[in-house]
């Protein structure tokens, strides 16, 4: 008897083991049907969360927040593609609109003027939308920037208002540089380019949003915390409902400019992004009819970056 009950013994513990590790492993096997119903049509859903307070528990909470990230970054690709189609389409009607209308009479030459200026205006239009799309490529693609050279933010503010002096002129807007560089040369580690890029944006809007008479104020400072470059306008302001959108792509406030020209809407994204690639931040304050004040802070440069004959890289300061 002692021998025959050993197989059935045996037969037993391997029932009884087949049976708990199916019980033990029923939650794992629910998460890993959930996780295989998943699928890039099928952000919105989440995968079960066992009731246990376990690891399958916390792996299931986290693979749920990761995917909620994942949804809004592939919402908002889904926007921006929505949007960037949308401004590019737009310049492209009224250019065929404008053909066919020209396609059916003779022109006169009055008309033809007209058609070419209107024509080149979208054409301008169009470029600047694909060139701000290819920065913003860039950034998203999220390569880092050769941050070698130290480049002069007061230098990058006169070139701007150089830049732009005769569309302030035509706007009747008059622009003043301010530099203090008491605590030192206002030096950021980054790209040129990109740099100027930012301040031609903040100013442009801020000659665009004022009106004829007034002036914008461009300063450049340096203190222990950084070297900033403000830019301050008079103009129309931004209500404070506006204000919480004012740096995501393609956002426009209805309010229009007294310079009438339309924007792409992607200025402030893109100085957004150069700021933050070289580490440093864009803030704005605004009031309506008082005006704003965009300011660009970047983190100090240690000195011996500002000499490129230095051998070695000090602790940051
Ligand atoms: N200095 C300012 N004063 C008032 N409103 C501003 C100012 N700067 C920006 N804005 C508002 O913020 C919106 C977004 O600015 P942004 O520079 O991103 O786009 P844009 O100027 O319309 O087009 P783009 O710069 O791409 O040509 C503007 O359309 C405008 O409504
Ligand atoms: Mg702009």
């Amino acid at each position: 008897l002692f021998y025959a009950g050993i197989p059935a013994a045996l037969l037993l513990a391997s029932l009884g083991g087949w049976w708990m590790a199916g019980r033990a492993f029923r939650p794992v096997n629910r998460v890993l049907a959930g996780a295989q119903r998943l699928g890039a049509q099928r952000l919105g859903e989440r995968l079960p969360v066992p009731d246990s307070d376990d690891e399958l528990r916390r792996l299931a909470l986290t693979l749920n927040r990761l995917l909620d990230e994942i949804e809004r970054a592939f919402q908002s690709q889904q926007r921006f593609v929505a949007d960037a189609s949308h401004e590019l389409k737009t310049p492209l009607t009224i250019l065929r609109g404008e053909i066919e209308i020209l396609r059916k009479k003779t022109p006169s030459p009055e008309e033809s003027r007209e058609f070419l200026r209107s024509a080149s205006e979208e054409l301008d239009r169009l470029t600047q939308t694909v060139e701000n799309l290819l920065i913003l490529a860039r950034a998203d693609a999220g390569r880092p920037l050769d941050r070698s050279r130290a480049v002069r933010l007061d230098e990058v503010a006169v070139q701007a208002v150089e830049r732009l002096m005769p569309f302030a002129r035509a706007a009747g807007v008059r622009c003043s540089v301010r530099v203090e560089d008491a605590a030192g040369e206002p030096l950021v580690g980054g790209d040129p380019d990109l740099l100027g890029s930012l301040v031609f944006n903040l100013l442009h809007n801020a000659i665009k949003h004022s009106a004829a008479g007034q002036t914008v104020e461009v300063a450049v400072t340096t203190d222990a915390g950084g070297s900033r470059v403000a830019v301050r306008d008079h103009g129309a302001g931004i209500r404070p409902e506006n204000l919480p959108h004012l740096f995501e792509r393609f956002s426009r406030a209805r309010t229009p400019s007294p310079r009438g020209a339309e924007g792409t809407g992607l200025g402030l994204a893109i100085s957004k992004w150069i700021a933050e690639a070289h580490d440093g931040r864009l803030e704005v304050e605004s009031r309506p009819a008082e005006g704003s004040v965009f300011t660009a802070t970047f983190p100090r440069l240690p000195i011996e970056e500002s000499h490129p004959a230095a051998p070695a890289r000090a602790a940051d300061a």
